[in-house]
Parts: structure tokens; C-alpha cells; sequence
């Protein structure tokens, strides 16, 4: 934080719903005095949190890591602990994630997006007997794991989809997808054929429209669709 920076009021705008009043969701207005520019949207959620403790959302490392704060940020999906509150829009509309079922506030249930993501069987599958130290990699093979293997899960490119919302249950979702195609794009993996397979048919990989929100809002600079791209490649090559 730079020790010119004036003090500053924000006003925001949040969604609140208490599943257990059965009042209807509404938008709830704060004003938040004593910011900083440099301030970023969790602190201030943080102090609205200090004014009226029944606000509900999820946080962790504060640093773009955890991945547990995905928020829509004026109609934009981001993480709030790395959003500046320097350049919003005000009042700053945050709602939770789109196409997710809301538990309270700012808090979605994850469930679906995580059975997506099991589902792709995000681990090293190697059938060979494993060798007696390790599995080794080329630098040249390391490097395809760049832009795959940085995910963090937040969800934020999934919520962002349409495709995903318009099919929650079938299409896997660009997060998942860019999880398949990290183990795809791994040597040391040996289950290409049974992946491959396992994302065949309309729904699963094919619902992907090439809408491109995923890489747009992903907070890490991830591409899914390009993982996406790749792997509708590879199972070009499979079928020739
Ligand atoms: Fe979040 Fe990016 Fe991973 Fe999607 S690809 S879950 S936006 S880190
Ligand atoms: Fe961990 Fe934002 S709090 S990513």
C-alpha cells in the first residue's frame, strides 16, 4: 500500500439470501468508508463483514491460491482477493458465482463442479510396473504441462460458461477439461485411449462452443479452451 494513497468511501451492492428466513433473494447496499485504492474487494468485503457479521463468503490465503473466493464482480467472474478495488464500477455488484446453486450469499455449492472435475480421474494413470526411483521427464516434456498444471480450481471459468449452464450435468466444464488434457498432455500418463473414450460423445468435451468466457476471466491466465482444442486433436489422431 503506497503512504500517499487518500483514504477512500466505496459504495457496493451484494446478494444476500438466507436459505432459513425464507425471505427472497435481494441485493443489499453497504457503503464502506476508509479504503484504500490499493485495497483489494476481499478487504472490503472483509469490513462490510465487521458492520453486519450475517454476510456469508468464502476466503482463504488472500493471495490467489487457494482458489476459494470466486465471486461475480460486476458481471464478471474474478477472485476477490486479487481484484483492486482501484477502477470498479460503483456501486460494485457482487453475487455469487452464475449457474451454481446458492447455499447462502456469496456461497455456492461446489459439488457438481467437483464431480466434474473427479470424473476426468485427475491423477497419474501408469499401467507399466513403476520404475524403482522416480518417473523421470525431459525438460521439453515438463514444459507441456505449463498453462495446465497451475489451475487452482476456483471455478471461476466454469461459472462463466454457457454451455455449462445451459447443460450442468453433462458437459464436464472448461476446468475439468483443462484437467483432462493435463494428463493427456503428460508422458508419463498411459491411459490416453481410456480418457479419450471417456469424454467421447455430444455432451461431455462437444458441448464446448468455442465462447472463450473460460480464458477471458480465468485468474491464473489459463487457456481451457485451447486444452479443449488439443484434446478434440489428439482424438482426431485416435480415430485415423
Ligand atoms: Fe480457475 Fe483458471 Fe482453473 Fe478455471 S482454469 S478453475 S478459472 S484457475
Ligand atoms: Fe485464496 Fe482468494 S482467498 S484465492
Amino acid at each position: 500500500m503506497s503512504e500517499h494513497e487518500q483514504p477512500i468511501s466505496m459504495r457496493f451492492r451484494i446478494y444476500r439470501w438466507d436459505p432459513e428466513g425464507g425471505a427472497k433473494p435481494r441485493m443489499q447496499d453497504y457503503t464502506v468508508d476508509g479504503l484504500l485504492p490499493s485495497m483489494m474487494l476481499r478487504d472490503a468485503l472483509l469490513r462490510i463483514k465487521a458492520m453486519d457479521e450475517t454476510l456469508s463468503f468464502r476466503h482463504s490465503c488472500g493471495e490467489g491460491v487457494c482458489g476459494s473466493d470466486g465471486v461475480n464482480i460486476n458481471g464478471r467472474n474474478g477472485l476477490a482477493c486479487i481484484t483492486p478495488l482501484k477502477g470498479l464500477r460503483q456501486p460494485v455488484e457482487v453475487r455469487p458465482l452464475p449457474g451454481m446453486p446458492v447455499i447462502r450469499d456469496l456461497v455456492v455449492d461446489m459439488s457438481r463442479f467437483f464431480h466434474h472435475y473427479r470424473s476426468v480421474k485427475p491423477w497419474l494413470i501408469h499401467h507399466d510396473p513403476m520404475p524403482e526411483i522416480e518417473l523421470s521427464q525431459t525438460p521439453a516434456q515438463r514444459e507441456k504441462l505449463d498453462g495446465l498444471y497451475e489451475c487452482i480450481l476456483c471455478a471461476c471459468c466454469t461459472t462463466s460458461c454457457p454451455s455449462f449452464w445451459w447443460n450442468p450435468d453433462r458437459f464436464r466444464g472448461p476446468a475439468a477439461l483443462l484437467q483432462a488434457y493435463r494428463f493427456l498432455a503428460d508422458n508419463r500418463d498411459q491411459a490416453t485411449e481410456e480418457r479419450l473414450n471417456d469424454l467421447d460423445g455430444p455432451y461431455r468435451l462437444f458441448r464446448c462452443h468455442t465462447i472463450m468466457n473460460c480464458a477471458d476471466v480465468c485468474p491464473k491466465g489459463l487457456n481451457p479452451t485451447a486444452a479443449i482444442h488439443n484434446i478434440k486433436k489428439l482424438m482426431a489422431e485416435q480415430s485415423t
